[in-house]
């Protein structure tokens, strides 16, 4: 069964979403080791439920973004990591992570990339006054939010939303999408040709 690390900074409701379909056998996989850059992050919370190895790595104990990486690193070897998913993760990946793990990271984000990369997406996208917002499931590399392509999924913004409510209906279609994105690479479905992902049958 292939082997999952999770990196997260916050709520983790998507981690959660991702256990879930793991206990609901839709997804063949097994999380070792949840790792979060802040101690408080309650997705620590939500793995310890589930008997899943939660651990704080502190950027502030390390001089470098290599040596916090190296340290990140060490972990995922530890427990034969194979595919790595950022789910709210708000530190910028390095060199160290990335090329370790070329093609085997995948992030998720509030909004229809290209468009509104960075923070607070579904707020940006909100504010510009799009009709149609979403979110991407993506292969991670050196480019912020900008890895090929996976999965994507629009949401309509209605009349009477706000950036919450939109947020919250991006947030129920995120918890949708990434288990099935984690599902195509689980199966071997995933065949990347430069920025095009193609979804093998
Ligand atoms: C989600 O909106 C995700 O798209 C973005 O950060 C948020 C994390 O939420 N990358 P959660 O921690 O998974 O609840």
């Amino acid at each position: 069964m292939i082997r999952i690390a999770v990196l997260v900074s916050g709520r983790g409701s998507n981690l959660q979403a991702i256990i879930d379909s793991i206990e609901n056998d839709y997804l063949q996989a097994h999380i070792c080791v949840v790792i979060s850059d802040i101690g408080e992050a309650y997705a620590l919370e939500r793995a310890k439920k589930h008997g899943i190895n939660a651990v704080h790595i502190d950027p502030r104990r390390f001089i470098s973004k290599e040596s916090y990486e190296a340290e990140v690193l060490r972990f995922l070897d530890l427990h034969n990591v194979q595919l790595v998913l950022l789910a709210g993760y708000m530190k910028i990946l390095g060199k160290t992570l990335l090329t370790t793990y070329k093609n085997r990271i995948l992030n998720i984000h509030p909004a229809l990339l290209p468009a509104f990369p960075g923070l607070h997406a579904q707020e940006q996208a909100f504010k510009y006054g799009v009709k149609v917002a979403g979110c991407t499931v993506h292969f991670v590399d050196e480019e912020l939010d900008g890895g090929p392509i996976l999965l994507q999924k629009c949401v309509e913004v209605r009349e009477d939303d706000t950036a919450q409510t939109l947020a919250e209906r991006i947030l129920e279609q995120e918890h949708k999408i990434y288990p099935e994105a984690v599902k195509l690479f689980v199966e071997n479905k995933l065949l990347i040709e430069g920025r095009k992902v193609k979804i093998i049958k």
